[in-house]
Parts: structure tokens; C-alpha cells; sequence
């Protein structure tokens, strides 16, 4: 055996920090909410869910991701699906996660955002008896620009005493620069709030360093591209930034060329720091475990590596030391 093997990975605890809650929506989920809320999808045919997921460009993953959204029409569908994602995650022994959710959803789409803010929240606190524990990162679309972005600035404040640790901002990368935030990112830094952008996903190396520049993100979603940049790849290593790395993500979007090598094996060859993720489980029929085992058949890493990297994970979190030290006492580290 040249990796480790799923059966191996299994019982490892885990710790993700990159997995939307939205995007955690499976088809199954989605064709059932489609039924419940008579849904235009309906009409479309038997398979129209299915081929909603079967997109493979970064556009066809967006448009998946709106109708995903579109049905979550109440606070219960939130909550339902909040507590399945955790169950999902408690089953593949993940401790800790960082959620990120997108309240600003809500009113786009007619939903009382507080309620449905307070129904996910008070739902991720659920988890802990059943041996995960959450925190949550506010995610804003950056084609919607810094109104949406500022309006979430202030849920995140209001509920950060819930469990909110963050502020990030995903969406088309392409469609608006870092600098448009700016000042939302600045306010949220001043106020102790961490920050984390994605960046280097569909664009080149230059949005990573505005997302460090002028977003002061302490990690960034994805950055596959930052490799493309020497001074750049040298500023990670130094200051302990890490790209939140997700396999299949990369090759459903097109982030990453399907013929290619995925450029983790880059990334860990040149000491990057990385973390491993899921992303959006549901709607690239993927998991935490799964990325692992992807990641070791890429990497060729043994077991031990990975509950290495999970070290390495702890660290880049946005908790605070002491609670990096109760995490630490779960995995049996303490
Ligand atoms: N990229 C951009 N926006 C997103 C993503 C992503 O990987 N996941 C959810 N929203
Ligand atoms: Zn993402």
C-alpha cells in the first residue's frame, strides 16, 4: 500500500475550516424542498436536479448554488439543514469546523434574516453534545458588492457572542476587486473579528495578495494560483498564511484543469501552509473524508501525516488560544 487508505482515515479526528452551509445542500435535499415548496424544478423533469449538479464550469457551479438557495424558503429548511451537516460531520469524526453561512441571502431571496440567523446558530450549538463543535465565519457575494458586505458586517457583530468568529467574502471572483471592501474589512478588523477571502480560485496570484493587501485576510479559500507567484509563495510560508485547499472543488468549478495534477502537491512540496476542505459538500457530492483520501493518494501521505496536518489546522482556526487548547484536549493532544 503506497497511502493511506479510506478505512485508515476514518477514525482520525478531523478539523475543517472551509465548508459553506448552503452549499452543503445535497440533491436528494434539494429535490425534496423543490417537492415541498412546489418548485419550478419540478416541472423540468426527473432529472433536473441531477443535472443542476452536474455542472463543470465555475458559472454552471454558481447558478447550482442560487437555486440551492432559492429553496431554502424558511428558518426550519436552515435548520434542517444545519443539523444534518453537522450530523454528517460528527459521523466523519470532524471535532471542529468553521461554517461559513451567508445571511445576506436571505433577504434577497424574502426571509426574515434574523430569524433564520438565530435558527442556525441555535442549531450549530446542538452539535457539541453530539462531539462537534462549530464557530461561524459570515460569508458575503462579492458581485453584490460592499452594501450586502457592510449590512453583514453588522449581523456578524450583533451575533458574535453566538458563535460568529468571522467575516469572508466568496461569490464571482472576477466581478468586483478586493478594494470595494475594503473599508467593511477594515471596520470588521477593528471590531477583533478575523477575516478570510476567497481568492487565486478563478483568478491569478494578483487577487491573493489583494485579498492579504487590502482585505488583511488571514487565510484565503482556495489560492491554488498563488503558486504562480515566487514572492508570494514566499510570503505564506513566512507568515504562516494558509490557502484552505479543496480537491474536487478545484475540478468541478475548473479552478483546476480535470487533466492535471491537483497543485496540492505543489503547495505541500513548497512548504505552503495549507488546510484540507470540503467546500460544498452537497453540490460537488463530496466530503471531508473523501478530500482526504483524495489528498492521500495525491500526496502519498500516511495517517500520521494527516493527523499532523489536523496539528497544523488548530493553529490557523480563528479561536482563541484557550479554546485552541480544549480542541487540543479532544484529539487526545492535550
Ligand atoms: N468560490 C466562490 N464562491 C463560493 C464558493 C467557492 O468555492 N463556494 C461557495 N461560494
Ligand atoms: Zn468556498
Amino acid at each position: 500500500m503506497t497511502h493511506a487508505a479510506g478505512t485508515e482515515l476514518r477514525d482520525i479526528s478531523k478539523i475543517e475550516t472551509h465548508l459553506h452551509l448552503e452549499g452543503s445542500l445535497t440533491e436528494q435535499r434539494l429535490v425534496a424542498l423543490a417537492s415541498k415548496h412546489q418548485s419550478s424544478l419540478l416541472e423540468k423533469g426527473p432529472d433536473a436536479a441531477a443535472q443542476l449538479y452536474n455542472f463543470e464550469t465555475f458559472t454552471g457551479f454558481l447558478n447550482a448554488y442560487k437555486v440551492c438557495c432559492e429553496h431554502l424558503k424558511t428558518p426550519e429548511d436552515y435548520r434542517q439543514l444545519t443539523a444534518e451537516l453537522l450530523q454528517r460531520l460528527a459521523d466523519q469524526h470532524c471535532v471542529y469546523a468553521e461554517i461559513l453561512f451567508t445571511p445576506s441571502i436571505c433577504p434577497r431571496f424574502g426571509l426574515p434574516a434574523r430569524e433564520v440567523i438565530e435558527a442556525v446558530l441555535e442549531t450549530g450549538r446542538e452539535g457539541q453534545p453530539r462531539g462537534i463543535q462549530v464557530r461561524w465565519i459570515f460569508d458575503t457575494v462579492r458581485q453584490w458588492g460592499a452594501d450586502p458586505c457592510w449590512q453583514t458586517l453588522e449581523w456578524a457583530l450583533q451575533y458574535r457572542d453566538h458563535g460568529v468568529v468571522g467575516l469572508c467574502i466568496g461569490g464571482d471572483e472576477a466581478s468586483q476587486p478586493a478594494r470595494v471592501f475594503r473599508d467593511v474589512f477594515e471596520s470588521a478588523e477593528k471590531a477583533g473579528l478575523h477575516r478570510s477571502a476567497h481568492a487565486g480560485e478563478i483568478c491569478d496570484a494578483r487577487s491573493v495578495w489583494h485579498a492579504i493587501e487590502e482585505l488583511r485576510a488571514e487565510r484565503i479559500g482556495h489560492g491554488v494560483h498563488a503558486l504562480e507567484d515566487p514572492l508570494l509563495v514566499d510570503y505564506l510560508i513566512r507568515h504562516s498564511l494558509p490557502l484552505e485547499i479543496s480537491i474536487t472543488s478545484n475540478f468541478r468549478t475548473g479552478a483546476v484543469d480535470k487533466d492535471c495534477v491537483h497543485p496540492i502537491l505543489e503547495i505541500n512540496r513548497r512548504g505552503i501552509p495549507f488546510t484540507l476542505n470540503s467546500d460544498d459538500p452537497g453540490l460537488f457530492r463530496t466530503s471531508l473524508q473523501r478530500e482526504w483520501e483524495l489528498a492521500a493518494g495525491i500526496l502519498g501521505w500516511f495517517p500520521e501525516q494527516f493527523v499532523e496536518l489536523v496539528r497544523r489546522t488548530l493553529r490557523y482556526t480563528f479561536l482563541t488560544e484557550d479554546e485552541r487548547e480544549q480542541i487540543r484536549a479532544i484529539l487526545g493532544d492535550g
